[in-house]
């Protein structure tokens, strides 16, 4: 467990920012700290026998402007629980400002009731953190754009899109591709891909669920032209795969010639990675924004780095920058509605 204190020339402030790891994925965190030219330093963090976590900062943070970097990958709650004590040792240990930096924000998906009786847990880890002393977050790919509004704070949503599609576009012919949402819900995503792609069509997946059955869904048929085109199938996560998985069926039947399937975050649950191979897609394209485990990959698994643009959001917080004109060209173009 390791704590990272930045020490770069260019942090020209008063205060030194301070980005700190939580257990989730130190990984990524030191692959963030490369970017920004700084250095880790450690941080001490055990459980108790009675699973109770311990965390406390080696170095002083007084004053500075942390980044605290926590993937939320499993076990998922204790991560949040664990973020959550960083986050109120930092307030007590005077840091001037908290970030928590979210590659993949917990519970995302329960970001509405369905029916009564049911929690907004999106909202209530959004509160979990504030209550606690959090400043802001920063988070990737949020399930829907509304979570912003749970924080009562500044919440820096950062988009991997511009990633994951100039990638699909440097590697296959655009003229021929068709982007598919997988359900009726990302069908807005899908336009902003065709758009990034030149203006590919665009086709989706009607999908049904069971509300009594997590992870259970019925990919009913395609609506959309995707015969004897290459379909890129885009969403936000890969939990077990069975999305993704019968989309790519359901477009194996209408006659698409091939499928390439585009994804933010990896949660990977068994059993995706054979779902994910044995669909028929030449190739998966995912990021790193929660650790991926070896037994957990496959052949036809691409993995690009969201490092190198948490590292550039993080330069624009510290600067007072901007973090939208990360985002710019998308977002002129998300308006030509
Ligand atoms: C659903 O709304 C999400 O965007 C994903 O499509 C879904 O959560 C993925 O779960 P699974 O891979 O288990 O089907």
């Amino acid at each position: 467990m390791s704590f990272l204190r930045v020490v770069i020339e260019w942090f020209t402030k008063a205060h030194f920012p301070t980005g700190a790891p939580g257990r989730g994925y130190p990984d990524l965190a030191d692959e963030v700290a490369k970017h920004l030219d700084v250095q880790v330093t450690p941080q001490t963090t055990y459980d108790f026998a009675n699973g109770e976590i311990f965390v406390r900062s080696q170095e002083s943070v007084r004053g500075s402007d942390v980044f605290l970097i926590q993937s939320c990958a499993e076990p998922l709650n204790k991560m949040i629980m664990e973020t959550l004590l960083m986050i109120d040792g930092l307030k007590r240990a005077s840091a001037k400002r908290i970030t928590v930096v979210l590659p993949y924000y917990p519970y995302s998906r329960q970001d509405k009731k369905h029916r009564g009786r049911e929690p907004i847990s999106a909202r209530l880890v959004a509160d979990l953190f504030k209550t606690a002393g959090a400043h802001r977050l920063m988070a990737v790919d949020l399930h829907t754009d509304q979570i912003q509004g749970f924080f009562d704070g500044p919440v820096d949503h950062l988009l991997a899109q511009p990633l994951l599609a100039d990638y699909v576009a440097a590697k296959y012919d655009v003229a021929d591709l068709v982007v598919v949402s997988p359900d009726s819900g990302r069908v807005r995503t899908a336009e902003k891909w065709a758009q990034r792609l030149g203006g590919s069509p665009v086709a989706f997946i009607h999908k049904t669920r069971d509300p009594n059955r997590p992870n259970q869904v019925v990919a009913n048929r395609v609506v959309g032209e995707v015969a004897g085109h290459t379909c890129v199938l885009v969403d936000d996560m890969i939990d077990t795969g069975g999305t993704i998985s019968k989309a790519a069926t359901r477009l194996f039947e209408a006659g698409a010639q091939d499928v390439v399937i585009a994804a933010t975050h990896a949660v990977l649950s068994p059993p995706a990675a054979e779902r994910l191979s044995e669909c028929g897609a030449s190739e998966v394209v995912l990021t790193n924004t929660l650790p991926i485990a070896l037994e957990r990959t496959f052949a036809t698994l691409t993995v690009l780095s969201i490092a190198p643009l948490l590292a550039r959001a993080i330069h624009e917080v510290f600067e007072d920058g901007s973090v939208t004109s990360l985002f710019e060209e998308m977002s002129s173009a998300s308006h030509e509605t």
